[in-house]
């Protein structure tokens, strides 16, 4: 069994609207529609727990019109943090043993192949992780205020990690309820962190993530993540796979740019 979870319990203070932006609409639907529409038509998908902003969990009733999204079990309030979200929706499911794909909201454009290639993963690894090559070399400063380069890591070597993360759910609960013993842990952004530093042992399968598979986080964001979803779903409804809509993107450059 293969559960998916769909973490939307930010508030997205870098978009800076008043709403939290998984809310926002693209091309015709709230972000976390499409989110929670890519998982519901994914054929290794049982089940969607949506973890929500609290104070906001009437909006995404709203979305989950009656037998719309039929494997959305649950939807709950997330906590102050991303990691605090994921906690609680582990605590959510039930003790036996399943695939767990964790996953942000705001990323509506995760294509089928990525959501298949980790539940395959999964398969022969424990835990593994989205990530893609980065175009940006880049830096390591020697602090938040990022006045001084510290170090360049080979660009070879990074990646940039996306989602879905997906764990067995004993590993993942073990990375957690450690994280939550540990005194010296504050908060890490995203779940592989945990497995890596309270799981050491457990290799962390990857897996190619896609450039379309962006996270919203700057208002440039939304900009782009409507215009991709128009080439998503032009000229047929249906969205196209991200093989296609790489297919169109370069059709584009050749008409517009090509000459
Ligand atoms: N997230 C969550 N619970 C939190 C914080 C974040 O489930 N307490 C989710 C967000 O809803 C988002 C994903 O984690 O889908 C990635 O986080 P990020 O882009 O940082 O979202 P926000 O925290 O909403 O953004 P910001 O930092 O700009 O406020």
């Amino acid at each position: 069994r293969t559960v998916a979870v769909v973490l939307a319990g930010g508030t997205g203070e870098r978009v800076g609207l008043n709403v939290p932006k998984q809310l926002i609409r693209v091309a015709g639907k709230p972000i976390i529609e499409h989110t929670i529409a890519a998982f519901q038509a994914s054929e290794v998908i049982d089940e969607i727990i949506v973890m929500m902003t609290p104070g906001h969990l009437d909006a995404i009733r709203n979305v989950l019109r009656p037998g719309a999204y039929p494997k959305v079990t649950q939807v709950l309030e997330g906590g102050e943090t991303r990691n605090g979200t994921t906690a609680k929706a582990l605590e959510a499911l039930g003790d036996e043993e399943c695939n767990v794909l964790l996953h942000d909201a705001v990323r509506p454009l995760v294509s089928q192949q990525i959501i298949a290639d980790c539940v395959r993963a999964l398969e022969t690894h424990q835990a593994v992780d989205t990530a893609i090559p980065s175009a940006d070399t880049i830096v390591e400063v020697d602090g938040p205020d990022g006045r001084l380069i510290r170090d360049v890591p080979p660009r070879a070597l990074l990646r940039r990690g996306q989602t879905p993360q997906g764990f067995k759910l004993s590993v993942i609960r073990r990375a957690h309820r450690r994280a939550a013993a540990d005194a010296t842990f504050s908060t890490a952004t995203d779940d592989c962190t945990l497995v890596l530093r309270y799981c050491p042992g457990v290799p962390i399968a990857v897996v190619p993530g896609d450039e379309c598979n962006l996270k919203i986080t700057q208002p440039i964001d939304v900009f782009l993540a409507d215009r991709l979803f128009q080439l998503h779903t032009t000229p047929s409804p249906e969205p196209r796979s991200v093989d296609q809509l790489r297919a169109a993107l370069r059709d584009r450059c050749v008409v517009v740019f090509g000459g």
